[in-house]
């Protein structure tokens, strides 16, 4: 029978208050929250006063407590607090997803020598509950991608700003509002949240670590009514997604980016602060996954999903990790984009494999081709800084030609 767990509680934020009202109002769950940790001695609580605590080792040393729940925005102090739980024998439960992608190998092995669990299903996609479904159901499976929409804040932004015509302001601060957006958005806008919870399913759908640092993120800032219209002409909504794909020679191709979407994929009706999965399994084929991706309730329901599964003692395997589905990453890879440029120079930063498409006008230009993932890596600020604007527009990865011919090369010498 589930064990009635004993938690602390670090953090009274939207997902903090989220889970509090969520426990509260579950009837088929039951846990006790025995203590709050929060930072802020100002701030009035809705919570009685024996409940706060502003002693993080209150918690941490409290040996009636059993589980830990992370809930703080400061990803350095929860990775302090969580290994210092861990290392006490405390499970724990977090949605912090800078904290996992920036710590997951040490975060891995820190369950491993104190036996413990580290449950996060919260911390990618909301209330979609895509890890325990990599880790569960496609535990057997080799996977050929998972791609999606991972950040409900640029996608609320992007459904007001475009289909409602709202300005890009007036969006952002209702997504604050309305507690979707991290305190500094910059996470959400420029593609670094999308990314972290890319590691993180990266990890369960193909067993590899990745450092967020070696991963391409382009954002929505420097989306311009122009490229709006380019899409739009053509019947294409804009979406930031998330691709994670296994190439030919085994290894994975990884980026963030926004991506014209076509009315035929399952991600165009994806809309507000939605987020959307798709996970191409080689067997199985396509499944898709949609539920609220941000706010206060469905954050908190998956987070006391994550303390129910504690109460019958399940600890993530890692299957894919242990069983190695996936022998690397790599960035040798080329995509085709949209690029929106001003000048001659700019092309001769961001040079193309291949050009379908060029626009020169006395308002704006475009190419659309093919380029090495590489090129845009180096280039990440120069875009950023001079304003230009990318976006995928397909969901697809392609390896090198160069590393193709020498696979092909391999199998012949092997032949
Ligand atoms: N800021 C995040 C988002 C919160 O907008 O998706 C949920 O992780």
């Amino acid at each position: 029978m589930a064990k009635k767990l004993k938690i602390g509680l670090f953090g009274f934020g939207c997902v903090g208050q989220g889970l509090y009202y969520v426990l509260n109002n579950s009837t088929g769950f039951k846990a006790d929250i025995v203590k709050i940790a929060v930072k802020d001695k100002t701030k009035e609580r809705s919570v009685s006063k024996e409940l706060i605590t502003f002693d993080k080792w209150e918690i941490l040393n409290n040996p009636e407590i059993d589980v830990i729940v992370e809930l703080i925005d400061d990803a350095e102090e929860a990775f302090n607090i969580v290994s210092e739980a861990l290392k006490r024998g405390k499970h724990v439960v977090t949605a912090n997803k800078k904290l996992l992608a920036n710590h997951l190998e040490e975060l891995y092995k820190l369950q491993q020598e104190n036996n413990v669990s580290l449950l996060y299903e919260a911390s990618a996609g909301g209330s979609i509950p895509i890890i325990r479904t990599l880790e569960e159901y496609f535990d057997n499976e080799e996977l050929e991608k998972v791609s999606g929409i991972f950040n409900g804040t640029t996608n609320y932004i992007l459904t007001k700003t475009i289909n409602e015509k709202l300005s890009y302001a007036t969006a952002l601060k209702q997504a604050q509002e309305k507690g979707f957006a991290e305190t500094d958005p910059t996470s959400d806008v420029e593609g670094f949240d999308p990314k972290y919870k890319a590691v993180i399913i990266a990890l369960h759908a193909f067993g590899l670590i990745i450092k967020p640092e070696q991963i391409l993120n382009l954002g929505i800032t420097t989306l311009h009514d122009n490229d709006i219209k380019y899409a739009s002409e053509k019947g294409y909504k804009i979406k930031l997604t998330p691709v994670i794909q296994r190439l030919e020679n085994d290894k994975v191709g990884i980026l963030v980016a926004p991506r014209f979407v076509k009315e035929t994929d399952q991600l165009f009706n994806v809309d507000n602060e939605f987020n959307g999965v798709i996970v191409e399994g080689k067997f199985s084929g396509e499944q898709f996954l949609q539920g609220k991706g941000a706010g206060s309730y469905p954050t908190g329901a998956a987070v006391l999903s994550d303390i129910s599964a504690l109460s019958h003692g399940y600890k993530y395997e890692y299957k894919k990790h242990v069983q190695k589905h996936a022998s690397d990453f790599t960035n040798d890879v080329f995509i085709n984009v949209y690029f929106r440029y001003n000048s001659i120079i700019d092309l001769d930063k961001i040079e193309f494999d291949e050009i379908t498409e060029k626009y020169t006008g006395t308002d704006y230009n475009y190419i659309v081709g093919k380029v090495n993932l590489q090129t845009l890596i180096t280039n990440r600020d120069y875009i950023l800084k001079n304003n230009l604007f990318i976006s995928l527009v397909n969901d697809k990865i392609e390896l090198n030609t160069k590393t193709k011919i020498s696979i092909k090369e391999k199998q012949l010498i092997n032949n």
